[in-house]
């Protein structure tokens, strides 16, 4: 592993030998290979360390945020994202895990937009809808990398050049992600991107949470606030009917820190169409892009504390319904709802949502958004 930059020398090529004497809490990035894509070019996987030894583990594989370590209430590191020890597993298919996602995170229905009077197609991977980029989204492009560090703490910078045309969007798109480890332990997502053409875009991290460090657990047990009293409900392919529906008195309303399991398997239409939970609820803003909570995930038995603070609109709550223990990750096996998302996110469908917050981005603009994941502890 090559250690390429740490605090004061930014910029300093180190040999590994040399790293090894480095104490544990100096902030730093190191870089190792990671494996090869399909077509046989190579991976790279980034270690970030802040000044406490919270350590993160960013890949140029999707960009995908590989492993995350931070302390239960008594110091200990673990990891509290699910991920795989090679590009392989990613290469082979996981559902993006730890992934970014582009250009549109969630769903398009039917694969299909207008745009000033122009029909786009875009891939159905989803029964008849687009997920998640489509066929070869953001999550299974090589993005190129950047590592630096400021005060604040190490960060990767990603690039990825979109062409125009590529899954069915138009527009040649430049997009930026910004990863910071920052030393008042928050990992800081930062988006940015320009195109050429009028185009949709909607970018998130998809990381799967296991705030326990052990992802034998399921992530029932775990207690969670959502920001929101409003979700936006969906139909049977999961496409939402564009009414903002109040979340009081149904299993949608987090806005009291509640147990995830308490109401997963209640007899309701949402949760029977998604499986359990799996939708995006609507952010409370004092203005549209104020960075705000929008939610706080706690796991009793660690004590860790996850809370996410983001620009966006809305978040996308999903809590692994698909997850069926393959393929195995890291040592272990990641089974039924052993994981879960919070995906910063502008609502599912946009484009064909003419009363939801628009995606679209336009040539001289550029489209922003930041999302932070801040970890304490709870006694
Ligand atoms: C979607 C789920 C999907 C999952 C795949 C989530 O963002 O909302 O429906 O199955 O991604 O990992």
């Amino acid at each position: 592993m090559k250690r390429i930059l740490g605090a004061g020398f930014a910029g300093i090529a180190l040999t590994a030998m040399a790293t090894a004497c480095w104490a544990a809490k100096t902030p730093d990035v190191q870089e190792a290979p990671f494996g090869q894509t399909a077509s046989g070019k190579a991976v790279q996987v980034y270690t970030l360390t802040n000044e406490h030894g919270i350590q993160a583990r960013i890949m140029t594989y999707g960009g995908t945020l590989v492993s995350l370590k931070t302390p239960d209430r008594n110091g200990k590191l673990a990891d509290i994202v699910l991920g795989f020890d090679s590009v392989k597993p990613y290469v082979e298919g996981v559902p993006y895990y730890g992934a970014l996602i582009g250009r549109y995170a969630n769903r398009i229905a039917n694969g299909r937009f207008t745009l000033d009077g122009k029909t786009y197609q875009l891939p159905k991977n989803d029964g008849p809808n687009s997920l998640h980029g489509g066929d070869k989204g953001f999550d299974k492009r090589l993005w190129t990398a950047k590592p630096f560090e400021t005060k604040e703490g190490p960060g990767l910078r990603l690039t990825y050049v979109s062409a125009d045309g590529e899954e069915g969007y138009p527009g040649k798109l430049t997009t930026h992600v910004t990863y910071q480890l920052r030393n008042d332990n928050s990992l800081s997502i930062e988006y940015e991107a320009t195109t050429t053409k009028p185009t949709p875009i909607n970018l998130t991290n998809h990381s799967y949470f296991n705030l326990s460090g052990n992802p034998q657990n399921t992530i029932l047990n775990d207690v969670l606030l959502i920001n929101a009293d409003k979700f936006t409900p969906i139909n049977a392919t999961m496409i939402p009917t564009g009414e903002l529906q109040p979340v009081a008195g149904t299993p949608f309303d987090f806005r009291k820190p509640t147990v995830i399991g308490a109401r997963i398997n209640d007899n309701n239409e949402q949760l029977h169409y998604a499986h359990g939970y799996d939708d995006n609820w609507v952010l409370v803003k004092p203005h549209p892009d104020a960075m705000t909570t929008a939610a706080v995930l706690t796991d009793p038995g660690s004590g860790r504390v996850l809370e996410v603070k983001t620009t966006e609109p809305g978040i996308q709550f999903y809590t692994g319904n698909f997850q069926d223990g393959k393929p195995a990750g890291k040592g272990t096996v990641y089974n039924y709802r052993t994981g879960l998302t919070l995906e910063t996110q502008h609502f599912p469908d946009s484009p064909n949502q003419p009363s939801f917050p628009s995606t679209i981005l336009r040539p001289g603009q550029t489209f922003k958004s930041h999302t932070v994941f801040i970890f304490r502890t709870t006694k």
